[in-house]
């Protein structure tokens, strides 16, 4: 048996209600491994899980994102070996801890030219990134040179995502919260980047595309962006869904998308992407070559020891942060 910290809540609720309790870990059964995390990711996720919006079975335990070695693998793992650098975006949520035993499906192993901060910062986020940018794709196609919507581009999936998307060609319109924000977006990758909080988005994307729109739209921040994002696309275009950092979209009538030019609309989550171990390491092998190629930087812009957890979550929902967090053990 080994001894570890974890961060567990008792009550859906504020950042108050995470508090860190003293468990014993065993050893990994069948398909699973033990690690021992040298950094943990910190993602919205996490607050959805803590505040009740997407709801765990009580006492639960938080974070889906981390980077270790490798302690003790279980019966039936061939892909990971004891001693193994490894990071992950898995469920179920638990990474808020030292160790943990977990299924070894989602865990990868980590090039060494990737620190573990930069993994347990890249993992959730990366891949939902390279699933949006490479999976999540209008019905006309994405060519280099089309013009896309990213909300959120200062964030920590919208920076992965703006220098991703430079890339590949495609022209990026950010938007972020603040003239400092839309700076770092710009730095990275984002070909224009708007202050929603001072500009009318819609409008300056009418402007930028000269009255076009946009090909697609990737939205996570929900309530507050869903109406004008729509109102931003092209004919035909598609209008992901992916999170919810300002509250949830409320319901819709589907029969709005035809007048704004016969719409799609999808809302996607990372975890339909990766269940499969193939799959998951196709998508991490994406991911690791535009990091180790230099393409995709990863910022690591916060860090909180893993005791200060609740001041982390603090700063993550006040919009303190930029790029990524991660909680250190
Ligand atoms: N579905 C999936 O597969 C999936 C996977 C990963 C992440 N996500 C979603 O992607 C988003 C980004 O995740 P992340 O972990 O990288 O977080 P993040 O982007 O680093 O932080 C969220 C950002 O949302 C913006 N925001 C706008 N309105 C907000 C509000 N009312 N309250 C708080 N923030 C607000 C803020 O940026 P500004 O100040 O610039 O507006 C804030 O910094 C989240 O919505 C998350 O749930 C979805």
């Amino acid at each position: 048996m080994t001894h570890s910290r974890a961060v567990q809540i008792d009550a859906f609720g504020g950042p108050e209600v995470l508090r860190l309790v003293d468990v014993t870990v065993g050893d990994p059964g069948p398909g699973e491994v033990r690690i021992r995390h040298h950094a943990i990711g910190l993602n919205f996720i996490d607050v959805y899980h803590r505040t009740g919006l997407y709801p765990l079975a009580l006492p639960a335990r938080l974070g889906m994102e981390g980077a270790g070695v490798v302690e003790a693998v279980g019966d039936g793992v061939t892909h990971l070996a004891v001693g193994d650098r490894v990071a992950y975006a898995a469920q179920p949520p638990g990474s808020y801890c030292d160790v943990r035993v977990m299924p070894a499906m989602n865990v990868c192993r980590l090039p060494d030219a990737i620190s573990f901060e930069e993994g347990a910062a890249m993992m959730l986020k990366g891949l939902t990134a390279q699933y949006l940018l490479k999976h999540c794709r209008p019905v006309e196609g994405l060519q280099p040179g089309d013009y896309v919507l990213f909300h959120a581009a200062a964030g920590g999936v919208g920076l992965i995502a703006c220098q991703w998307a430079r890339a590949l060609g495609l022209r990026l319109i950010g938007t972020a919260g603040t003239d400092e924000k839309c700076a770092l977006a710009h730095a990275n990758g984002a070909e224009h980047c708007i202050n929603y909080r001072r500009e009318n988005f819609v409008e300056r994307v009418k402007a930028i595309t000269g009255g076009q729109g946009v090909k697609v739209v990737y939205d996570s921040v929900g309530k507050d962006t869903w109406e004008g994002s729509l109102d931003c696309l092209a004919p035909f275009g598609l209008m992901v869904s992916f999170g919810n950092a300002s509250g949830p979209v409320p319901p819709f009538a589907p029969g709005i998308l035809g007048p704004k030019g016969s719409l799609y609309v999808t809302r996607q989550t990372l975890f339909t992407h990766i269940t499969s171990r193939e799959r998951t390491q196709a998508m991490a092998d994406d991911l690791f070559a535009v990091v180790t190629g230099g393409q995709v930087k990863i910022h690591v812009e916060q860090r909180f020891a893993l005791a200060d957890v609740q001041a982390a979550h603090r700063a993550l929902e006040a919009r303190q942060t930029t790029g990524s967090t991660v909680l250190l053990p």
